[in-house]
């Protein structure tokens, strides 16, 4: 879900709704606001889109404030309805809510004299304010009261019609940031929501109450202290947020990731050609006594993973393991101090990573985090963050944010191959200057989009498609086919090509189109036996659309579709390979009419298990 609260000197109203519209992204089943006016609150709330919000004011507008607080909405407790749309409104006072209550029932079986309106866990919170607001505390006040009572993930925004010169919230599991302006204040669970306003920001810490005024921002912790914050200044700026003439957040994502890869590059090799990794904060002695490695991730996030994993082991002989995050805690994972953990999150906010890096932390493993959001929840929780530079991404199916978190898990990689003297030592030399062409690599490969765009025309109606890879290969065939089921709601599913003939080589009919991605060639048989396997597919009537070197002709001969890719090393190729099946992923969905950056059901930042 995405919040925002605003008090200062402009339109309340036009604040929110713009900032209600950059974070959209984070859900999309509702969207609501609420002002204080005059002694109470005047609210409005709708199912669906924002733009239904937005007919609403229009058709029964709000009065001018200059305060208020809006969300938009992505459902755990109760339906995608009107009446379960936040703000939520008890009397005096209207609360909306990032997170899960977990003991919602037992409060609300306790407020049984209140009449609820809604199904959401959210709804107590809103009377159990009122309650406190009623005997006489102060908005600050009754939130510590109130969050003591709460059990679960929540960051809460409340206004008090009584006391209308503040908006207080509070945080705890789930993300929130201030803006500081001049007579002027922000709350948001993101920076996109007012970087049109102000770049200073603020980053809450776990369980802390915000109360922001016209002039002033005041955080105490939930004992009533006053609590320590990190102030940051945000490094991009609101054109990076904006679609710049693309029809698509993500497409425009899809053609930034030269540029995102670049960033991620900048500054992280010195003169001598060297990786600087100093964000790491671990000595190499520390490094060199890692024993084991366990990546954790999800979605997109954890194929980067599985990338990593065949990167790491090569460079540096440790053992590295990759584990959905929402699988990890709960089967007793074997980690002691000599593990490293490693998690990526483009979000730094999802919550199955969150706890997995806390379960690994209680067993003294060590945390790094890769991540794109700076100040985000994984990373302050980690123990040392690589930061990708992808810059804001906005469309739900990540692009950008998958080939910089490749770049930091290379980097990640041949950083612990070099403190560790590993005997790849040219080896890494080599990489790294091939790392730093690479941005050039992948431009030439988008470049080369029409391609790309024909054979989505061509495609349109088809329904189901199958990704065969190998070695590295093998991630991008699982993460081409999530990008289609994410945006183009296919049947698209990604194999191992050495598993086709153990079974899914029963799914190949007459005119089924499988996509392959053929290693380079190289000193081994990998490429060879892939490219058997597009001969096997495509005798039994499958449309083979093959990505390979451009000079590996008897992969160009076996394929209905040939897609050449630049001659590259095996392990960094997944760079270059996952361009095209983005492309083809966002294109096939704008030609089926989809909306792309906000598909449905899913959310860009899940805050909840
Ligand atoms: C959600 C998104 C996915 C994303 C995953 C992990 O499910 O819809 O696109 O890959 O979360 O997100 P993270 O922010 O942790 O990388």
């Amino acid at each position: 879900c995405g919040i925002v609260g605003y008090l200062g000197e402009r339109e309340a109203l036009e604040v929110v709704m713009s900032g209600l519209r950059r974070m959209e992204y984070r859900g999309y089943d509702s969207a609501g606001i609420a002002i204080p006016v005059n002694g109470h609150i005047e609210w409005r709330k709708r199912a669906g889109r924002i733009s239904n919000l937005d007919g609403d004011l229009a058709d029964d507008p709000l009065p001018e404030s200059t305060v208020a607080i809006g969300h938009t909405r992505w459902a755990t407790h109760g339906g995608p309805t009107d009446a379960n749309a936040h703000p939520h409104v008890s009397g005096r006072v209207a609360v909306v809510h990032n997170g899960i209550i977990e003991n919602h029932l037992a409060l609300r079986a306790e407020l049984s004299g209140e009449e609820f309106t809604s199904d959401t866990d959210t709804e107590v919170a809103a009377h159990l304010l009122r309650r406190e607001l009623d005997r006489g505390a102060d908005l600050v006040e009754a939130m510590r009261t109130v969050v003591g009572r709460l059990e679960g993930a929540f960051t809460l925004v409340a206004v008090d019609a009584l006391a209308p010169d503040q908006v207080v919230a509070a945080r705890r599991n789930s993300p929130l940031v201030v803006g500081v302006g001049d007579g002027e204040n922000f709350l948001a669970s993101d920076v996109a929501a007012f970087i049109a306003y102000t770049r200073d920001a603020i980053e809450l810490g776990q369980d802390q109450i915000v109360r922001i005024t016209r002039d002033d921002v005041e955080v105490v912790d939930f004992d009533g202290n006053p609590a320590e914050t990190r102030a940051f200044h945000v490094d991009w700026d609101l054109e990076a947020a904006q679609k710049q003439g693309y029809d698509w957040f993500m497409r425009k994502e899809i053609f930034e990731q030269p540029r995102a890869v670049a960033d991620t590059l900048l500054g992280r090799l010195n003169d001598r050609g060297e990786l600087v990794l100093d964000e790491i904060r671990m000595s190499p002695e520390t490094l060199r006594r890692i024993n084991k490695i366990v990546i954790v991730a999800c979605g997109t996030a954890f194929y980067a993973g599985l990338v990593a994993k065949y990167a790491i082991e090569h460079w540096t002989r440790i053992p590295c393991e990759v584990e959905l995050a929402s699988e990890f805690r709960y089967r007793d994972p074997i980690i002691d101090p000599m593990t490293l953990v490693v998690t990526i999150s483009q979000s730094g906010e999802t919550a199955d990573t969150l706890m997995a890096i806390r379960h690994a932390r209680e067993q003294g493993a060590r945390v790094i985090a890769i991540c794109n959001t700076n100040g985000a929840t994984i990373p302050r929780e980690s123990d040392a963050v690589i930061y990708t530079h992808a810059g804001p991404e906005i469309g739900v199916a990540s692009t950008k944010g998958f080939t910089t978190q490749l770049i930091a898990c290379y980097l990640l990689g041949l950083y612990l191959a070099q403190v560790r003297g590993m005997k790849y030592g040219d080896e890494i030399a080599a990489l790294l200057q091939e790392l730093e062409r690479m941005p050039e690599r992948m431009q030439d490969m988008l470049d080369a989009q029409q391609q790309i765009l024909d054979l989505a025309e061509e495609l349109k109606q088809e329904k189901s498609f199958l990704y065969l890879g190998r070695h590295v290969g093998y991630p991008m065939a699982l993460e081409g086919a999530l990008k289609l089921k994410e945006i183009a709601y296919l049947h698209a599913e990604g194999f191992a090509a050495g598993e086709l003939k153990h079974g899914p080589i029963a799914l190949v009919s007459e005119g089924l189109p499988m996509f392959i991605v053929v290693p380079p060639k190289g000193r081994d048989q990998l490429r060879d036996k892939v490219v058997s396997n597009i001969s096997e597919v495509r005798a039994r009537g499958a449309r083979t659309i093959v990505l390979a070197e451009g000079c590996d002709d008897e992969a160009r001969a076996a394929a209905d579709v040939f897609i050449e890719l630049p001659h590259v090393s095996t392990l960094l190729q997944p760079l270059v390979a996952i361009l095209p099946l983005q492309l083809f992923a966002c294109e096939l969905a704008t030609l089926q009419g989809h909306d792309v950056d906000q598909p449905r059901n899913l959310a860009k930042s899940v805050t909840v298990e």
